[in-house]
């Protein structure tokens, strides 16, 4: 139902087109909030906007002199005046267009002062905003809204997602109950396969079967994959790909390295890297300077324990729509280590979705900064140029990337601003606040003070997934939230049993 909340008022700047302001009829006055969105009759349809700001103000109290004098005198003002009677609540909106015959347009003439502002039609607010499709991803509720955020997964995820908060604020579970939906999502409306790279094995409890019903189990659909279980194979790569893991190989060094991969693969189609080792180290055709300085590097990537045979998991076999395999990275301390594995899987899988050997999917990077880092040299960022690879060309082959992230300063500028759609939790860092801002044109700086008292749960999301940025609050997980990690009170009552 929809309800009357106030009345448009003069102000110095306006109404105009991109801003008006209201009088918040005193019924309301507690029910009002900034990011709610409004209507307003006008001419030519109904003028949808945002509440952006709201101010208190009261006469009596707009002089300062004169309230201090009365002060002094150790008069309340209220107890002489009707001071209460004269306090005011003012809101100010941001038009977003104006609804006409199933169409949003532009406003191009303010609403005339006097005009009635009133609550948002339920539905045509589902409508507008986008959510009405049976097949959405359900990721939560619209805030001061009974409305579900139902996202439409092409929109939302064909140009990749940022899911960005400081520590703690929730991305982690925000990005399980996405996982739920892609899992829970109907084969008739598309189903895609998740490829989840796990930093700190967060996301084991997927595998959970529950007992008395207490959560949804999702162990038939997701497989995890410990680092010590994960093995590359040699011979799926090339000469280049080996030598872009060694960035401080030189020129020379790469061209020996092409040859001694064609001689080993001329013998063994599916040679080990302790083949390649031999045929580097056994070849006089090299010079020696050239020979020792390869064999040492190459070495050096052999020691990291990674390379075998056969790969594992055998990523064609294993990626499947509606199912999700859990890279657990988190037995795995060494960076170097971890961005190989991510660039080797990420390169296998772009290249098998390429050639269409695998369903379209989605790769979920958490602690993304690791993996696509800005201003890092070349050997700190092995992973970064594939990604960008996703980022800019992956919506062509249905590629999706969702990065998640506690420190988007550190994280690529060119991935960031590929990402079509930002979801924002809590984040309080100014320089983080400001690279947000720099990398997404719809964040004003109303939206930007309200990220950074965002309660945990509660995000903003911008971009291509929504026609309005909007803020609302994440749903409860279906999955079970068990994690590895306990609280630290709860580890240390742990250690004293
Ligand atoms: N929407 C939510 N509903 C209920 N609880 C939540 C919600 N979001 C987060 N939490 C709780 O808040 C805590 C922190 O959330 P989470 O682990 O997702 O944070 P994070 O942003 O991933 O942090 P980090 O950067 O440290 O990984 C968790 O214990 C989780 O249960
Ligand atoms: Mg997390």
């Amino acid at each position: 139902m929809v309800e009357e909340l106030g009345t448009v008022i003069t102000t110095p700047q306006g109404p105009n087109p991109f801003d008006f302001s209201f009088v918040i009829d005193e019924k309301h006055s507690e029910s009002v909030h900034c990011g709610e969105f409004i209507s307003v009759s006008v001419r030519n349809g109904v003028l949808l906007g945002t509440i952006i700001d709201i101010i208190k103000t009261n006469r009596y109290f707009s002089r300062a002199e004169s309230v201090r004098e009365y002060e002094r005198g150790g008069v309340s003002l209220n107890a002489i005046f009707p001071a209460d009677r004269w306090e005011f609540m003012i809101a100010r909106v941001k038009p977003l267009g104006i609804y006409s015959e199933n169409h949003l347009i532009r406003v191009t003439n303010p609403p005339s002062p006097g005009t009635k502002v009133y609550t948002m039609e339920k539905t045509l607010l589902e409508e507008v905003l986008g959510f009405k499709s049976e097949s959405g991803l359900n990721l939560g509720q619209l805030n001061f809204h009974e409305i579900p955020v139902k996202l439409d997964l092409t929109r939302l995820l064909q140009k990749h997602v940022a899911i960005l908060a400081m520590s703690g604020a929730g991305k982690s579970y925000a990005t399980a109950v996405l996982l739920e939906e892609l899992l829970l999502r109907h084969k008739k409306h598309g189903r895609l396969a998740v490829i989840l790279i796990d930093v700190h094995g967060e996301y084991d409890s997927f595998t959970l079967q529950p007992e008395n019903g207490e959560f949804h189990d999702f162990s038939e659909r997701v497989k995890v994959f410990p680092s010590p279980f994960i093995s590359l194979q040699t011979s799926l790569l090339t000469a280049y790909q080996i030598a872009h893991l060694l960035p401080q190989i030189s020129p020379i060094q790469v061209r020996e390295l092409q040859k001694a991969f064609a001689n080993v693969r001329k013998t063994n189609k599916n040679f080990t890297f302790q083949d390649l080792i031999n045929e580097v180290e056994h070849n006089d055709e090299i010079k020696t300077q050239t020979r020792d300085a390869l064999t040492s590097w190459l070495f050096d990537l052999y020691r990291l324990h990674l390379f075998d045979s056969r790969e594992s998991p055998s990523l064609d076999q294993e990626i499947e729509p509606g199912k999700c395999l859990i890279i657990d990275l988190s037995e795995t301390l060494n960076l170097r280590k971890k961005q190989i594995i991510v660039y080797y899987i990420a390169q296998r899988l772009f290249w098998l979705r390429k050639n269409n050997k695998i369903p379209p999917f989605l790769l979920i990077l958490e602690e993304a900064h690791q993996f696509v880092p800005e201003g890092a040299k070349k050997d700190n960022a092995i992973s970064r140029s594939i990604l960008e690879t996703y980022a800019r060309e992956g919506r062509k082959f249905g590629a999706a990337l969702c990065l998640l992230s506690q420190r988007p300063v550190k994280l690529s500028t060119t991935v960031l601003s590929q990402c079509g759609t930002h979801v924002i939790l809590r984040i309080t860092n100014p320089n983080d606040l400001d690279h947000i801002r720099q990398s997404s044109e719809q964040i004003t700086r109303e939206s930007l003070e309200m990220i950074s008292s965002l309660p945990v749960g509660e995000a903003l999301i911008t971009g291509v997934a929504v026609n309005h940025p909007i803020f609302m609050k994440v749903r409860k997980r279906k999955s079970s939230d068990q994690r590895k990690f306990l609280k630290l009170d709860e580890v240390a009552k742990e250690f004293d049993k």
